[in-house]
């Protein structure tokens, strides 16, 4: 029986194959991601492909510069040809729950530069509906916290700012500077309603729902192996 490390791997590999030479690629973030990374640095060496990167984090950043893979700044940039990252939540619309890495507001960015946007995951992440598992990662204003966490209250939610250890004392602190927070739903019955009420707040700059964004899922799955939808 495959682990889980090397169902992300083999989603990963899958889709870092997908890269054509010339293309300019998003890159995601976490350890899926980190896989798919892996391999676009194989290729890049032993085919001698030219892809260039936009990386979603920091994480991501230094492990393509310890791989040597080119890397453009996000702000150069408004189209990409693919992107390529990881989920936490994945329903059967391609929706999506991102942001357990705190990454979810560059990777949206990111996401919505381009028309190919292919989401790698193991079939763990898959769920009936968003919000079974995961709450909704923000990303937040700092001095808008208290008025934040009163307007999601008034949508439902319980929201949380998520603390850094045992990494860090006090809060999480996003690569932009922002305070990182989690609110619970519950299951999300209709998650771009709740993605626009989310935007609607001011104060948060970034919501961890992905809707109507993502062209492919590559799901790497124990018994069934890969599958794509
Ligand atoms: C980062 O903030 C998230 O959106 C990640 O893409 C997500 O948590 C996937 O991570 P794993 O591949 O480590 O599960």
């Amino acid at each position: 029986m495959a682990t889980m490390d090397e169902l992300k791997k083999a989603a990963g590999v899958r889709a870092a194959d997908m890269i054509k030479d010339g293309m300019t690629v998003g890159l995601g973030t976490g350890s899926t991601a980190a896989h798919m990374v892996n391999r676009l640095a194989e290729r890049i060496k032993t085919e001698g492909l030219s892809v260039t990167g936009v990386s979603t984090s920091w994480s991501t950043t230094l492990q393509c510069r310890s791989l040597g893979i080119p890397l453009k700044e996000m702000g150069e940039v408004s189209h990409l040809d693919m992107v390529i990252d990881g989920a936490d939540e994945i329903d059967d619309n391609k929706n999506l729950i991102k942001g357990r890495g705190a990454a979810h507001l560059l990777e949206k960015i990111v996401a919505s530069m381009t028309d190919n946007y292919v989401i790698i995951a193991d079939s763990g992440k898959k769920v009936n509906k968003l919000g079974e598992k995961f709450a909704v990662p923000l990303e937040i204003i700092p001095g808008a916290i208290a008025i934040v966490t009163e307007r999601v209250k008034k949508l439902g939610g319980d929201l949380k700012v998520r603390m850094g250890a045992p990494g860090k004392d006090g809060p999480v602190i996003s690569d932009s500077g922002n305070l990182i927070a989690d609110a619970k739903f519950g299951i999300i019955e209709d998650p771009d309603k709740l993605a626009r009420d989310l935007e609607h707040i001011v104060g948060i700059v970034g919501h961890g729902l992905f809707v109507g964004l993502v062209t492919k899922v590559i799901l790497a799955d124990a018994e069934k192996g890969l599958v794509e939808f």
